[in-house]
Order: C-alpha cells, then sequence, then structure tokens
C-alpha cells in the first residue's frame, strides 16, 4: 500500500508516493532520482547511505520513508551552495585525492559535513571517531582525514 509523504528534501518541499515498507534510501534513490546517496550493504553496516535528517546523520537504508514525514533530509546532491560552487568538503576531496572509487564518499561528506558543524577543528581522532560508522574500500583513510581537515581551515578562514 502506498503512502503520500511530505517532507523537505535539500531545501524544496516534496511528496513521495511511497510502499510502507520503503526504507528512505530506495524512496530518495528510487522514487526522488537523487542516486548520489549510495546503497552498499543495505543493513547499516558501511556508512554509504548517511544522509541527514533534521541536520542528524541518519543510516537511509535503515530508516523507513513514511518516517521521514514533515522532517528536512539533506542529501549529498544538497551540499554543493550553487551550481558552480563547491562545497568546501567537496573541494578538499578532490584536491586531496579522497576519492577513488567514490562509492563511500557520498555518506562520508555527509557525515563530515555535520562533524565539522560540531566541531570546527577536529584532531584526527575526532575525525576517525566521527566517521567510524562510515566503511572506506579503497583510500585508506588518511586522504579522507587530510580532505577534513583542510575544509576545516578553509571553512574557518571564511568565517574569520
Ligand atoms: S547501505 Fe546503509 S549502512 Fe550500508
Ligand atoms: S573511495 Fe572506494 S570505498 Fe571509499
Amino acid at each position: 500500500m502506498k503512502r503520500i509523504v511530505e517532507l523537505t528534501i535539500n531545501g524544496e518541499a516534496r511528496d513521495m508516493a511511497v510502499e510502507t515498507c520503503c526504507s528512505l534510501l530506495d524512496a530518495l534513490r528510487d522514487d526522488v532520482g537523487l542516486t548520489g546517496t549510495k546503497k552498499g550493504c543495505d543493513v547499516g553496516d558501511c556508512g554509504a547511505c548517511t544522509v541527514l535528517v533534521d541536520g542528524e546523520p541518519v543510516n537511509a537504508c535503515l530508516m523507513l520513508a513514511v518516517e521521514a514525514e514533515g522532517r528536512s533530509v539533506e542529501t549529498v546532491e544538497g551540499l554543493q551552495p550553487s551550481v558552480d560552487t563547491l562545497h568546501p568538503l567537496q573541494d578538499a576531496f578532490m584536491q586531496h585525492g579522497a576519492s577513488q572509487c567514490g562509492f563511500c564518499t557520498p555518506g562520508i561528506l555527509m557525515m563530515a559535513k555535520k562533524l565539522l558543524a560540531d566541531n570546527p577543528r577536529p584532531t584526527d581522532e575526532d575525525i576517525r571517531f566521527g566517521l567510524s560508522g562510515n566503511i572506506c574500500r579503497c583510500t585508506g583513510y588518511t586522504k579522507i582525514f587530510d580532505a577534513i581537515k583542510s575544509a576545516a581551515r578553509e571553512m574557518e578562514a571564511a568565517r574569520s
């Protein structure tokens, strides 16, 4: 049985007609067409599907789409401030070669956005802890950590 879910996605009011058993991840990818959010494990283990719901990171594979009623969802597609400007995290990931196959990258970017919102000057240990739910099979994490620290410096400079 389908239900209409009214929510905000990347700042835009949307309606989704979804099966009541459909995950937020499947709704975003298959019904809304936002395929930037990736499906890795589909059981909450890898973090590839991380989105922000009312500003908090959520594994979209573990949340029902109907639970998003009235809430604000942010996906990686909403990260860019404008079509010709990258978010500092996206720019830093490019500059540092922090993405290889890229499958983990959207989830890590969203988790890093939340991390830097809570802690603008994270240590390596803070980043390691913050990303402990996001698995990357390619990079060895060092370039990801470097990119996040670089983005943190850029964002701090922009604020001052
Ligand atoms: S796809 Fe959701 S945690 Fe892996
Ligand atoms: S870049 Fe391939 S899984 Fe992270």
